[in-house]
């Protein structure tokens, strides 16, 4: 049979949705500090583990995890994933400050070939505009009662048919005030679960009220723009005098977790002429001259953002819908999406093709 299979017919790819569903496997890498390597990316058709219920992982937050993406090109005959590099460097800082080991560049790159490869099945189809979501996570995971980093870590790669997480219409954003995402100088540059886990409780009280994301400020000051609860903050300014290029800013800081969509859709704005400015972001002062805002992640892609506001202050923004300009995010957002499906070219060398594993 040739590589890749076509999609499955199981799923109804017009509303895959964004949840977990039974795919063919994982896969499972271990490394222990005695041999100080990793072990060969093993396919696991079980999606359970087992694991000693003591492993640091599971008492100490002692994990990080990733998120990209893999997508059909127009004929369907082929599957790239969008810059695992770039996604294995991070993974390798976020571990770094749960004192994990790193996993290499290329141990990292073959074991997200492997799994997605083997449920290569499971990548939509270049048509339904959805896309395979590729959830690679790493914890301690050998038996510990101290609080001293264990002998063993397992480095797992999960994969998942999923469309965006935010939906693609527009969202109400609201500040959360009530609650520091990051410390001046701790963990929220780090893509580890406790930067996660402490949001859900705000990010559902606002979703009750009616407010689909949620925006952190510095903890500092409460001053400048942090970053979504999912996805980093970008903002567009259009050049509304003759000459004037259209400007991209990016809030900038040091406990945001550094967004490698974001990232590339900075160098598509270079490449469309536009300016780019990633830098402090003061709330109260700018968000009334942006023109539209977004939230930029793997899981999200752009999400127009609709409103801010902010309680304490009495402040309230509207922006335009995103999709009511082909000028603003939504031309970062064609543009983002005909690389990564193969549509456009791709002039940065962004796609590794998948082989067959
Ligand atoms: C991603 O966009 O990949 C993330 O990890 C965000 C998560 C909350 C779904």
């Amino acid at each position: 049979m040739s590589f890749p299979p076509s999609p499955t017919e199981s799923i109804d790819w017009s509303n895959v949705g964004f949840k977990v569903r039974p795919v063919n496997g994982h896969v499972s890498c271990t490394y222990t500090l005695s041999s100080g390597q990793w072990t060969e990316p093993e396919f696991v058709t079980d999606p359970f583990l087992r694991i000693h219920a003591m492993a640091p992982g599971l008492n100490y937050g002692q994990q990080c995890y990733e998120g990209l993406k893999a997508l059909r090109n127009p004929d369907d005959k082929s599957i790239h994933i969008f810059r695992p590099d770039a996604n294995a460097k991070r993974m390798q800082y976020s571990a770094k400050f749960v004192a994990m080991p790193e996993v290499p560049v290329e141990v990292f790159e073959k074991a997200v070939n492997l799994a997605v490869a083997r449920n290569a099945e499971f990548v939509p189809p270049h048509a339904s505009g959805a896309s395979m979501y590729i959830r690679p996570l790493m914890f301690g995971s050998s038996a510990q009662l101290g609080l001293n980093p264990p002998e063993e870590y397992t480095f797992l790669v999960f994969v998942l048919p999923t469309g965006v997480y935010h939906g693609v219409h527009p969202v109400d954003c609201l500040v959360l005030e009530d609650f520091d995402r990051a410390a001046p100088h701790g963990t929220g540059s780090a893509k580890v679960g406790g930067n996660y886990a402490p949001v859900l409780i705000h990010s559902e009280a606002a979703r009750a009220a009616g407010y689909g994301i949620t925006l952190h400020l510095d903890s500092k000051e409460r001053k400048y723009v942090d970053e979504f609860s999912t996805s980093g903050f970008l903002a567009i300014k259009y050049g509304k005098q003759e000459g004037e290029k259209t400007k991209l800013i990016v809030a900038d800081s040091n406990n945001v977790i550094k967004s490698i969509t974001s990232n590339s859709v900075q160098q598509i704005a270079r490449d469309f002429g536009w300016e780019v400015e990633v830098r402090q972001i003061d709330f109260e002062k700018e968000i009334k001259e942006f023109d539209e805002v977004m939230a930029a992640g793997t899981a999200a892609a752009l999400v127009p953002i609709k409103s801010i506001t902010r309680k304490s202050t009495g402040t309230e923004v509207k922006f335009a819908y995103g999709d009511n300009n082909p000028e603003g995010v939504m031309k970062l957002l064609t543009a983002l999406k005909g690389i990564q499906s193969g549509v456009n070219e791709d002039k940065h060398n962004w796609r590794k093709q998948v082989v067959e594993a």
